[in-house]
């Protein structure tokens, strides 16, 4: 899949607990994507997700974007409980946001952003939340365009 692509044949769909390995592989694509952001970051064996909880709670979805059985993106939503402090019991959390380079600028995410948030909202969701760098420019921007501000911003001094 070299070549430039365009959205004909895109499918959206939950992940399957078969494509467990195949999504093991998009884990490492997003951790290496953002791998520049934070030196932090382990160079070895790293992992974000519970893939198999994802896939199978019924409290979170995860999608995959589909081309001729391929699969070129990713996200997930999980309902989370919200602090005691807030106005809202239970929020959802979006993740493990990752579509593949050939893909990108297609407005794939936003497809994926539109399905979850919808599921989201028939399981009575109204408040959404992300995490991502400030400094990865084409991923605040596609959250912002779909309506995301800015929150909380994490600092941090390291001594070492
Ligand atoms: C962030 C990411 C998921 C966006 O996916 P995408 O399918 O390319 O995004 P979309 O095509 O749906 O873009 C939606 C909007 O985002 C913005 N955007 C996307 N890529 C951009 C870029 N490279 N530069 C600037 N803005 C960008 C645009 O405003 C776009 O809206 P427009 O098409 O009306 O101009 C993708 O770049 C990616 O996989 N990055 C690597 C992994 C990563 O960093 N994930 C985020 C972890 S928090």
């Amino acid at each position: 899949m070299g070549e430039l692509m365009n959205l004909q044949g895109l499918i959206l769909r939950e992940a399957r607990r078969e494509e467990h390995a195949a999504l093991l592989a998009f884990e490492q694509k997003v951790i290496a994507a953002e791998r520049p952001f934070n030196p932090a970051l382990k160079e070895r064996d790293a992992y974000y997700y519970d893939i198999e909880a994802l896939i199978l709670s019924p409290d979170s979805r995860l999608v995959v974007g589909e081309i001729a059985g391929a699969i070129v993106a990713t996200g997930y939503l999980q309902i989370r409980q919200s602090k005691a402090s807030l106005k809202h019991e239970r929020h959802g959390y979006l993740g493990f946001m990752y579509v593949a380079e050939q893909c990108r600028g297609l407005g794939v995410n936003r497809l994926i952003l539109q399905d979850l948030v919808r599921w989201g909202e028939r399981q009575g969701i109204a408040d959404f939340y992300l995490d991502v760098y400030a400094d990865n420019i084409s991923a605040v921007r596609a959250y912002e365009k779909f309506g995301f501000q800015g929150s909380v911003l994490e600092m941090k001094r390291s001594l070492d």
